[in-house]
């Protein structure tokens, strides 16, 4: 299913703070309700985020009263501007900006000519990347066996993507080849990810999910109750992975139990030209930490700590799969020394 659709000048995609209680379609149809969308996680998911990126110029473009192209151009560049700075760490919504931005630049041509081309490339990249995660799917899935449980962290499902997924997208390719698996999906504090998004994706597809809390793992695969970990990524770097809070600590755990731990991204999620320390993790509002939903659970006052997300040093990556291989840890080397 379609998670972010296109329709004259419109982009309909479904409100994710809503799920799993109440599905409501989101409208969008200027760049700055694009622009609260992705700052409030109405929209959210690194690949989803890079079509959102491509979309919100998209309305630029469509909502455009300039007069000539080079006029087009900058207010194409300004609604740029506001769109990356909703959030810094998933680097494809720097990624589905400057596609579209380059696009529109190279393109020769009048200023309708100008605009089709930006609408349409916002299109080509959400259908690229709904391929690239079947494609991811079919890949990631020699890697999970019959009869394995599954433990992911936070939403890389249909949800966070296009179509299909990234780490659900393997789960679900190898439950269609009939491998009888199971999932156990951590809740994900503070936002609550996985008890909001993924239990909901993979109930609904009747694919067997067992919800826990984050502080459950290392009892879990102390008992021998996970053989294998999936999760996706914001983004993926010479020397580490980055995802949801919480996964460096699932791969940590992970390694001290001999389970694999393994990340599918596409490679709009890899950025190998930085390190892990050059990356800025966004921290987000004290509320997320201090309530559960609407209830507050902390004192007043209280000081509060809440990035959202966290590096795995490559060293506990068992493998990163996309969309044209499996990178097993001796080809990580070649990541610091090339662009992919
Ligand atoms: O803050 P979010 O919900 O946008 O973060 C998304 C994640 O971190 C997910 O874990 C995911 O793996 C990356 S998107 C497939």
């Amino acid at each position: 299913m379609r998670m972010i659709k296109w329709q004259n000048g419109t982009v309909l995609t479904p409100d994710q703070t809503k799920l799993p209680l109440q599905e409501v379609t989101l409208e969008i149809k200027t760049v700055e309700q694009m622009a609260e969308a992705i700052k409030t996680l109405r929209i959210r998911g690194a690949p989803l985020l890079g079509a959102a990126a491509g979309f919100g110029l998209a309305i630029a473009a469509y909502n455009s009263q300039a007069t000539t192209p080079p006029q087009l151009i900058a207010e194409l560049e300004a609604a740029g501007i506001v769109i990356k700075h909703q959030r810094p760490t998933a680097v494809n919504l720097f990624w589905g900006v400057d596609r579209v931005l380059n696009k529109v630049k190279s393109t020769q041509g009048t200023l309708e000519e100008l605009k089709a081309a930006t609408i349409l490339e916002a299109q080509l990249i959400a259908d690229e990347d709904a391929a690239q995660n079947h494609a991811i799917g079919k890949n990631g899935s020699v890697l999970i066996d019959d009869g394995d449980t599954i433990l992911t962290h936070c939403n890389a499902g249909e949800l966070a993507t296009v179509e299909y997924g990234t780490a659900l997208g393997v789960i679900r390719a190898a439950w269609e080849q009939g491998k009888k698996i199971k999932v156990i999906a951590d809740e994900t504090r503070p936002l609550l990810q996985g008890a909001r998004l993924t239990v909901y994706e993979l109930k609904r597809d009747g694919i067997p999910v067992t919800l826990i809390t984050d502080n459950m793992a290392a009892y879990i695969m102390k008992k021998g109750l996970v053989n294998k970990v999936i999760v996706g990524a914001d983004r993926i770097v010479q020397d580490a992975v980055f995802n949801k809070i919480g996964t460096y600590g699932v791969a940590v755990l992970a390694h001290e139990h001999n389970i694999p731990f393994y990340v599918a991204a596409p490679k709009s999620t890899f950025d190998l030209t930085s390190k892990a320390d050059d990356i800025t993790i966004e921290e987000r509002n004290s509320d997320e930490v201090t309530h559960v939903g609407c209830q507050q659970t902390a004192p007043n006052n209280i000081a509060v700590y809440n990035p959202a997300f966290d590096a795995t040093p490559l060293k506990y990556v068992s493998a990163i799969i996309c969309e044209t291989q499996i990178y097993y840890p001796q080809d990580y080397q070649t990541f610091k020394t090339k662009q992919q």
